[in-house]
């Protein structure tokens, strides 16, 4: 055992490993989201959400109520101090560093709201702490959770829909806006992650433009538009509003044989359809240029659903208990921020197309 190891207690029970034992979650933060994460712990088998630690007393208030066992504390420290194997932050971006860091550094496995940093740096030191205490930094990248998703990728990789040309994704609706980020940060790490994880490679250059409309105080857009670029050549085009009458979460993936069409809201979410155009190939004259379309058939593409959340919780516990990297680790949240922030300079220059540098 190193001697990093030794410096950190991470099984804490003298009989039973970690792998056997009941785990003990605490959560840091309990506003829009951590609710969601506490309902979840407290839903799977073989973990406590045993803490939870939030500045507003009304928030721990709110969580005494409907969970009178779980203990409060406005002092993450305490938190820091219990026995929980491992913390849940799910606060505002700009307090993920310090926060993880913090937990890292007190020996506990953190699962760490999306985006994992406001910065690139922050998140290589943080990864870099986690693998220097052995402990499991995972993001949460909630869609690449998704069952949805997870067929979408399935699909693609399969090869049925031919080579992908490009991909759209929409994401708007009258949304609530932050007071400390932009649109493509708070909604661009969904899409960002899930369309890597859906292709398996990292886009490689970048361009964002958007608009300011309500808060032009601080200069926080609230609709952007990115443009993803693979180095297959492969598009993928995302539209981010919190400005938008409809509530829109859809993604389009066209390849050269088939369609699809993923709908998060829809009953169906997904229908692969059998359309395409073929142009002949070989003609001299425009009368001979004649595209045929192909209009096939649509086919619902079944799907058994569970909650997206319930399986990343599911999947951190599980990767804390046989000390394997999981699917969304710090690695995979760093390269999405390098990808905000290169789609950030450009919705700062005009849109200008931007290298990203892994
Ligand atoms: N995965 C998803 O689909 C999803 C959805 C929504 C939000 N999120 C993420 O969850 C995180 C939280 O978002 P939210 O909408 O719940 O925010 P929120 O503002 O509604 O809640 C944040 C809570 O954190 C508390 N808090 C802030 N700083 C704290 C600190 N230093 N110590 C203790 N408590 C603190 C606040 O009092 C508040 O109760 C963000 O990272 C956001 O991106 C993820």
């Amino acid at each position: 055992m190193s001697l990093l190891h030794m410096q950190v207690p991470i099984e804490k029970s003298p009989t039973k490993s970690i792998s056997q034992r009941e785990l003990k979650v605490g959560i840091v933060g309990y506003g829009y989201w951590g609710p969601k994460l506490a309902r979840n712990f407290q839903e799977l088998p073989d973990v406590t959400f045993a803490m939870l630690a939030d500045l507003n007393v009304n928030r721990l208030t709110e969580c005494q109520t409907t969970y009178p066992d779980v203990e409060t504390t406005q002092n993450y420290h305490d938190l820091l101090k219990s026995d929980v194997d491992a913390v849940v932050v799910a606060t505002p971006v700009y307090t993920h560093y310090q926060l993880v860091r913090k937990a890292l550094l007190a020996g506990k496995h953190v699962l760490v709201e999306k985006p994992i940093t406001a910065h690139s740096e922050e998140a290589e030191e943080l990864i870099a702490l986690a693998q220097a205490h052995n402990l499991i930094l995972m993001v949460g990248h909630t869609f690449e959770y998704n069952p949805a998703v997870e067929a979408v990728r399935e699909i693609v990789q399969s090869g049925i829909l031919g080579n992908i040309y490009y991909l759209n994704s929409t994401r708007v609706n009258l949304g609530l806006l932050q007071p400390d980020i932009n649109v493509m940060w708070d909604l661009g790490p969904h899409d960002i992650s899930m369309i890597r994880f859906i292709l398996g490679q990292d886009p490689v250059k970048v361009s964002a433009r958007g608009g300011v409309y309500i808060n032009t105080r601080c200069n926080l857009h609230e609709v952007a538009y990115l443009v993803m670029t693979f180095a297959d050549g492969t598009m993928a085009n995302l539209r981010l509003s919190w400005l938008d009458p409809v509530k829109q979460r859809q993604l389009t993936v066209v390849g050269s044989k088939k369609m699809l069409v993923y709908d998060d809201i829809a009953d169906n979410k997904i229908v692969i359809y059998d359309k395409g155009v073929e142009i002949p190939p070989y003609s001299v004259t425009e009368d001979e240029f004649h595209a045929s379309y192909r209009h096939g058939e649509e086919a619902v593409y079944p799907l058994n659903w569970v909650e997206p959340l319930k399986v990343e919780c599911s999947h951190f516990l599980q990767a804390i208990r046989t000390r394997t990297s999981p699917r969304s680790n710090g690695e995979a949240g760093l390269k999405v921020v390098k990808v905000l922030e290169m789609a950030q300079r450009s919705l700062l220059n005009g849109g200008v197309e931007l290298k990203i540098e892994y």
